[in-house]
């Protein structure tokens, strides 16, 4: 009976569905076109009995009606899924977070240092790490007898007694004379060998920074005004700065510079050793024998020279009480100078 496929199909089509406007179109084909359910539905209808026609009709046109809105429903909500997947993947939505890694603190320090020196007009420059003895201790002025050419503190190659990991960055200084003639003011990061047992305070491979300014009528004032300001600048304004009197070979007078502790700001503690004060570096003036070892006129030009050590600043910045941890890298430890 032509009653019940209306029935059935009118059923049928109340549970349609369609994930895609592709697949409502599909129904539509399949209800509403030429050939569809309903169409042949309204073929059926010319056979109907005429005291039927106007029920069934009223019933057919129904149906069509409502295979129509049905269909015409699930395309559009379908196409606004396919809206909704659209802003799923938008392309303008920032990145999903790669962690990334933290900025060594030797390398945080050392860029520290060399930005505060560059902004007194200090240049950076380089030297080689496996050196000879001519430019790590002769041309610097210390005797053949120094202990710091002993066996025990030295890494010499084995084959040639002349060849050696360099002890300290002073060797740069050599290398720029060399080839640079006066005004020179410059600095010379880099890391430094020691034959020594490694313990909380020394290791055998660590990281200098040495600073060189040669020029007409440069004095003690001038080297304790810019150490003075370097002080300033990496330990906060109210860092209070002295210098002692000190001995090294390569300059005369020799000081180091003890600034105030930055634990307990000069009281006296353990980290200070209840002295109130710290040293941070070794300078002085370059000791003529050394501009004259490099064909420099002492009589025309002098200057001074100043070497820190970038582990210990580092320690007493970020109140690191162990040199070990810079060179076992535990990324417990590393991760905690992310926003340094
Ligand atoms: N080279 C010295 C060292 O390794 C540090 C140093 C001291 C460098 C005094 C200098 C200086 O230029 O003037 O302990």
């Amino acid at each position: 009976m032509l009653k019940d496929k209306i029935q059935n199909i009118k059923a049928e089509i109340e549970s349609l569905k369609a994930q895609s406007v592709d697949d409502a179109e599909a129904l539509r084909i399949k209800y509403l076109s030429k050939k569809g359910l309903v169409t042949a539905l309204f073929d059926e209808f010319k056979t109907v009995p005429a005291d039927l026609k106007r029920e069934i009709g009223q019933n057919l046109n129904e149906l069509k009606n409502l295979a129509q809105s049905r269909i015409a429903e699930l395309k559009e909500r379908a196409a606004q899924n396919v809206k909704v997947e659209t802003v799923a993947t938008d392309l303008t939505r920032p990145a999903v977070n790669t962690p990334l890694g933290s900025r060594h603190p030797i390398s945080i320090v050392k860029n520290q240092i060399v930005d505060i020196f560059s902004r007194l007009g200090f240049s950076v420059a380089e030297g080689p790490e496996v050196e000879d003895d001519w430019h790590v201790f002769t041309a610097l002025n210390f005797p053949p007898e120094h202990p710091a050419r002993d066996m025990q503190d030295t890494f010499f190659i084995n084959t040639n007694p002349d060849i050696l990991l360099r002890t300290h960055t002073s060797s740069v200084q050599v290398r720029v004379m060399e080839r640079q003639r006066p005004p020179i003011r410059s600095i010379f990061p880099g890391r430094v060998f020691r034959n020594e047992a490694i313990s909380a305070r020394a290791h055998c491979i660590f990281h200098q920074v040495e600073g060189l300014y040669i020029a007409h009528n440069v004095s003690f004032a001038d080297l304790k005004q810019c150490l003075t300001y370097f002080a300033k600048e990496m330990f906060g304004p109210e860092v209070k700065v002295r210098l002692r009197p000190s001995y090294f070979p390569f300059t005369e007078p020799s000081a180091e510079m003890d600034v105030s502790c930055t634990l307990c700001g000069g009281a006296g503690c353990g980290v200070c050793k209840g002295s109130g004060w710290l040293e941070i570096l070794g300078c002085g003036m370059v000791d003529p024998n050394v501009l004259q070892n490099n064909n420099i006129d002492p009589n025309e030009y002098s200057g001074f020279a100043f070497g820190m050590g970038v582990e210990r600043i580092a320690m007493l910045r970020f109140g690191v009480n162990d040199i070990r941890h810079f060179f076992e890298n535990d990324v417990r430890f590393l991760r905690q100078f992310q926003s340094a």
